[in-house]
């Protein structure tokens, strides 16, 4: 994975399940591509387990961008790992010893990620940040697709950044919800290096210019840095 950043990583959440093979062949330029675990407990929503994230890894050479919101997720990290998972993303609200989840996620061999909802401070995870691989800054509050941004956030992207920029491993910054062409630029100014998107990839008719219009989007001037 050597582009430049903004990565992109389309959420399948938004995807035509019926027809989930050739909807992630369509996004084949992506970067990541980003599956959304949910368990209808931590957020009021069902999707899919590590049988769809194994069928997945079959079929593409993306690495799989697991963002699990799920209630007690240490029970699962093996299985999700053993499916092929790249990232495992877990909830700082529903991890009560978060250094220990994030340590046995880089032991399966996976890199660590770190979700924070929009009402959590950044500070829960202070003690945390050489444990992460990846910071998730969740732009909406999770649980479905095609939510608008909601932009009292974009600060909390902008000191996240500056405090991984300060490690000697920086964990990666990525923001995850309401994430469009038109807003692209504005959250890697702020600091967002992934930039995942559902509804603005799968909603459009032409995924491979959605892909390009985010990307395009967070390449302006001044929203380059990396
Ligand atoms: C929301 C999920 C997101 C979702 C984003 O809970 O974590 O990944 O698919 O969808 P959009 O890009 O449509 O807001
Ligand atoms: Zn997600």
């Amino acid at each position: 994975m050597t582009r430049p950043f903004p990565w992109v990583a389309p959420s399948i959440l938004s995807a035509d399940f019926a027809r989930l093979g050739e909807e992630v062949a369509a996004v084949g330029e992506a970067d990541l591509l980003h599956v959304d675990v949910m368990d209808g407990h931590f957020v009021p929503n069902l999707t899919v387990g590590p049988g769809v994230v194994g069928a997945l890894h079959r079929v593409t050479p993306l690495p799989l961008d697991v963002h699990l919101m799920i209630s007690e997720p240490d029970r699962y990290l093996e299985e999700f790992a053993a499916a092929g998972a790249a990232f495992l993303t877990v909830h700082v609200e529903a991890c009560p010893h978060l250094h220990r989840t994030l340590e046995h996620i880089r032991a399966l061999g996976v890199k660590a990620g770190v979700a924070l909802n929009p009402a959590t401070p950044l500070e829960t995870i202070r003690y945390v940040w050489e444990a992460a691989d990846l910071v998730l800054v969740m732009t909406v509050n999770p649980g479905f697709g095609g939510q608008r941004l909601v932009e009292a956030v974009l600060p909390k992207i902008r000191r996240a950044r500056r405090l991984s920029g300060r490690l000697r491993q920086p964990p990666l910054i990525e923001v995850d919800g309401g994430v469009t062409a038109a807003n692209a630029s504005r959250l890697v100014e702020a600091g967002a290096q992934i930039l995942v998107a559902g509804s603005a990839v799968f909603g459009a008719a032409d995924r491979r210019a959605a892909l390009a219009a985010l990307r395009a989007g967070g390449s302006r001037p001044g929203g380059s840095r990396t």
